[in-house]
């Protein structure tokens, strides 16, 4: 058992605005914290309640309904006033390589991990799926993997509960986003964010964008980070043209935003099914490619970068111009393609935050919305048919 002050927590932490992008009706489930209860109804509005010190009646409400906490208080030492942190978690578990309906465990005897010197502790509220989650699951990179049992995830929104004693940037209170592992592929951490708390390396994580709920912000740091690094790499820049395959993914989508938003592209073009289209279109796109119909490789339009999201490398390198890149996230690549591996970074997504708190860069959640702390085996399942939109994210985590 741990403890730190709880009192700097306040009614403001963990109550996420509604609507969200795209949000299901669906979760029912509440963030403990303190002496404060928050907690989405079933419409989904955030509500919250005090527990008065002396009458334990409750009061204040943000939305239609006060959410009942019958335990809230459990977790605060009312003689020291200090939060305590439990040695065990409720987490999302995986103790051999797998399908998700066979190998996924909800356990509720997690450790919480260790805070090292230069990492916070975070009290995870919402967590986001990516393609690497399940490849890893399946065991595609034993030999750099962490040890099992894993718990899975990347990204993560949260509150910071306690801090490493080298942490300057962060106090306990602060509300943060992030990618938790800086290589995707190069021992990632053993507790993931799918459980209720993730301790994290400082500089991994950013303040979270003042407009975006902790859903929202969930969704974006190993897809944005990815998108961001990917045409820095390429050295796309004010004036160039772009094609971004998989235009409606949780990458691809926010290629094409920071291509036109960030970068200064001239022309944006994406490809997608047929129903995507008008999708591709809101989020900027020029040009949007119906690969269902048409070959881009054989469309007479010819870019300076393409951002392959898909895995069709071979096929890029066709539609490029004389000097053009090719960005390959997955898959094979031919020269003059290339491909990297994603680097978390706090300091890019604090660069990132003025473009999300204005609004010119826009999270995008699968109109599935968000799924629950229990249907992450249905959610997984989701994912690995890569049609989805944008991010598949997990919220609220309890
Ligand atoms: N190297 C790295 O650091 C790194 C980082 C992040 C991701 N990745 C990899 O990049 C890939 C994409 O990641 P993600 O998170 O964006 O995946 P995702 O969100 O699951 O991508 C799903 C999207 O892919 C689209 N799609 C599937 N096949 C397509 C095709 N033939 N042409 C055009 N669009 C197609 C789907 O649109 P439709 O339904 O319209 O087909 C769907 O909207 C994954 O393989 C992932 O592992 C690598």
């Amino acid at each position: 058992m741990d403890t730190f002050a709880a009192t700097t927590i306040t009614a403001r932490t963990c109550i996420n605005s509604f609507p969200r992008a795209g949000g299901a009706d669906d979760v029912q489930s509440h963030v403990k914290f303190g002496k404060i209860g928050f907690g989405w109804n079933q419409r989904g509005q955030s509500s919250y309640k005090l527990r008065h010190k002396s009458s334990n009646r409750t009061r204040g409400s943000r939305g239609v309904s006060v959410y009942a906490m019958a335990d809230s208080a459990a977790a605060v030492d009312q003689k020291t006033e200090k939060f305590v942190v439990p040695s065990v978690q409720k987490a999302w578990i995986y103790k051999e390589y797998g399908a998700a309906k066979d190998v996924l465990q909800l356990d509720d005897g997690v450790p919480v991990p260790e805070v090292k010197e230069d990492q916070v502790l975070i009290k995870v509220c919402a967590a986001a799926l990516n393609p690497v989650d399940f490849k890893r699951r399946q065991g595609k990179f034993k030999a750099t993997d962490s040890p099992l049992p894993t718990v899975p995830g990347y990204d993560v929104a949260g509150i910071v509960i306690k801090v490493g004693s080298k942490v300057e940037g962060f106090k306990e209170g602060d509300e943060v986003y992030g990618d938790i592992n800086e290589k995707a592929l190069d021992n990632p951490k053993q507790y993931g964010s799918l459980g209720e708390y993730t301790a994290v390396e400082e500089k991994l994580v950013a303040l979270k964008p003042k407009n975006l709920d902790f859903t929202q912000a969930a969704s974006l740091p190993l897809a944005i980070l990815t998108a961001y690094e990917g045409l820095e790499r390429a050295g796309f820049g004010p004036g160039k043209s772009i094609l971004v395959l998989g235009g409606a993914g949780g990458v691809g989508s926010l290629v094409i935003q920071l291509a036109r938003k960030v970068f200064g592209a001239s022309t944006i073009a994406a490809t997608s099914s047929t129903g995507k289209l008008e999708f591709l279109k809101s989020l900027g796109t020029d040009i949007s490619i119906d690969y269902t119909k048409q070959n881009f490789e054989e469309l007479p339009e010819k870019y300076d970068v393409i951002y392959d999201a898909v895995g069709q490398c071979d096929k890029a390198v066709k539609a490029i111009k004389g000097g053009g890149s090719v960005v390959a996230l997955t898959g094979a690549v031919t020269p003059p393609g290339f491909r990297f591996v994603v680097t978390s970074n706090g300091s890019v997504l604090s660069k990132l935050n003025p473009y999300l708190e204005s609004g010119e860069i826009k999270p995008i959640i699968d109109p599935k919305g968000s799924f629950s702390f229990s249907q992450l085996v249905e959610a997984f399942s989701y994912l690995e048919t890569c049609r989805a939109t944008g991010k598949v994210v997990i919220s609220p985590i309890p």
